[in-house]
């Protein structure tokens, strides 16, 4: 039987999944690794790392089936990571990676350089200091040797194909996260190259994301065990892979992932840009289509915070707790800016509170009120998207959070939709997976392989809550422009 590998290159491990042609999930492993912060705002890892961990990863997957079996491998991974090669593909300097802050003033020059709108235009975002892009300025500053004996600009899962396969091949999904690409010409952007300095010829070629556009080398064979010559399919982000891996394919279906951050991500057939740049307009891992996406920093790592600093009790007292608590937890409001915010607020000096603290409030208010504080941000995102042209008919939950009945309640009830899961659960890896399915030719299209292998779960209906919550979130919305110059000032201080 025909097996199919995906590999996610994570921020702290190398996950991979192995499915059979019908989705089902035959072995996981996710061998880890550290990041290092040797600064404030730094968040920094050696590539090898990525590699070495893959290799005992797919040696693992390889012994489990037989490597013959293997017929396609996807790649995904942590976005906006900037791996720099030299002219032999030897890294140059540890990865600066998606969550690195360092590059604010980058950022405000290329902005300057290249006009707020025509960035807008061009890359569908604004530069945000986690991009790609503004890393590149920042070595070209600070590192000029460096900068000049760069070879080879890749994403962290392109790295990975290039140890694979020893060729240098991108897909546009992740690439639209560098604020290199042209997003809605889904092809590298000449004015952004220009305006860094840099050279067409340092950034691989392109594809989109079902593409068997490699295949594994000799060498890579002899260290993994996998047969030379396996295709290795271009993939996606890890966002773009994981919606696949949720199904998030069509206009209609919006997807809710509750991890550390809350990321709320459409399908878009059509490329839109929201005005202000607050949600990320990406090219989709489908074909020929777009997505839109908010990322909330802190989503269910707002409640693991809350959790953890209780102590004692587990998430599932906490939300019996919480659900005695009427919706709007009786005035209380949480915001959950805890390390500063991206979607739709992209700042880093705000911080999260909870405001409207009575004596009448006790742990079970403070628990739901997080709970719909994370919600409310994610709604914040959902609402940027309705007015943009997408509606949803349902919602698709994951992460770690939709393990919570009440969390999922609060989800259908904030946006008047019902609120689903399936039955993947294995995030990015497995959208990877799937994608190799159709870069492998088990299957025609994204459409074909995503339905064969998913189902529905569960569902939530919206409730009676949802009209306490229509009435309560423009009370949320009206807390940041509030406390913004507040925060601002506690940033010159702390
Ligand atoms: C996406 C993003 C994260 C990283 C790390 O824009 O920043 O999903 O890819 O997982």
């Amino acid at each position: 039987m025909p097996y199919l590998l995906g590999l996610d290159v994570g921020t702290s491990s190398t996950k991979a999944v192995l499915i059979d042609t019908d989705g089902n999930v035959i072995d996981t492993c996710a061998p880890t690794y550290p990041f290092q912060t040797p600064r404030p705002l730094w968040a920094e890892t050696d590539p090898h790392l990525w590699w070495d961990a893959a290799i005992k990863a797919i040696r693992q997957m390889v012994e489990k089936v037989g490597a013959d079996q293997i017929v396609g491998i996807g790649l995904t991974g942590q976005m906006h990571g900037l791996v720099l090669l030299d002219a032999q593909g030897e890294v140059l300097r540890p990865c600066i990676m998606w969550n690195d802050q360092r590059t604010a003033r980058q950022c405000e020059q290329i902005t300057r350089k290249v006009g707020a709108s025509q960035v807008l235009e061009i890359t569908g975002n604004p530069i945000l200091p986690g991009f790609t892009a503004p890393k590149i300025q920042w070595v070209a500053e600070h590192e000029p040797e460096v900068f000049s004996r760069i070879a080879k600009i890749l994403l962290p899962k392109d790295y990975l194909r290039y140890k694979l396969t020893g060729e240098y091949f991108g897909e546009v999904s992740d690439a639209s996260g560098t604020s290199l690409l042209n997003v809605a010409q889904r092809k590298w952007s000449d004015s952004m190259i220009e305006a860094l300095g840099i050279q067409r010829s340092q950034l691989p070629e392109l594809t989109e994301s079902p593409v068997a556009s490699t295949r594994v080398s000799a060498a890579a064979a002899k260290l993994t065990g996998l047969r030379e010559g396996t295709p290795v399919i271009a993939g996606g982000g890890d966002q773009a892979a994981g919606a696949i891996g949720c199904g998030i394919i069509r206009e209609g279906v919006f997807s809710a992932t509750l991890g550390t951050s809350g990321v709320v991500f459409a399908h878009s057939d059509k490329y839109r840009v929201e005005p202000e740049g607050r949600l990320h307009a990406f090219c989709h891992a489908v074909p020929g289509a777009w997505h839109l996406m908010g990322v909330m920093l802190a989503a269910a790592g707002s409640y693991q915070w809350w959790h953890d600093m209780l102590g004692q009790e587990d998430f599932e007292a906490l939300n019996q707790g919480a659900a005695k608590v009427p919706a709007g937890a009786e005035g209380l409001f949480y915001l959950p800016y805890l390390t500063g915010e991206r979607c739709p607020h992209p700042d880093p000096n705000v911080r999260g509170a909870f405001i409207g603290l009575s004596l009448r409030h006790g742990k079970g208010h403070m628990t739901r009120a997080v709970l719909e504080g994370a919600t409310y941000g994610m709604r914040d995102m959902l609402l940027l998207m309705r007015k943009l042209g997408l509606s949803s008919d349902r919602i698709i939950a994951s992460g770690g959070g939709a393990k919570s009945p009440l969390w999922l309640q609060i989800l259908a009830d904030q946006y008047e939709t019902p609120v689903v899961t399936v039955n993947a659960k294995e995030g990015a890896a497995y959208g990877a997976a799937l994608l190799a399915s159709v870069g492998a030719e088990v299957y025609p299209d994204v459409a074909a392989a995503v339905n064969t292998a998913l189902r529905e779960t569960g569902r939530v209906d919206p409730g009676s809550d949802a009209e306490t919550y229509s009435r309560l979130h423009p009370m949320y919305q009206d807390l940041y422009p509030r406390l913004k110059p507040h925060y601002d000032r506690m940033a010159e201080t702390f």
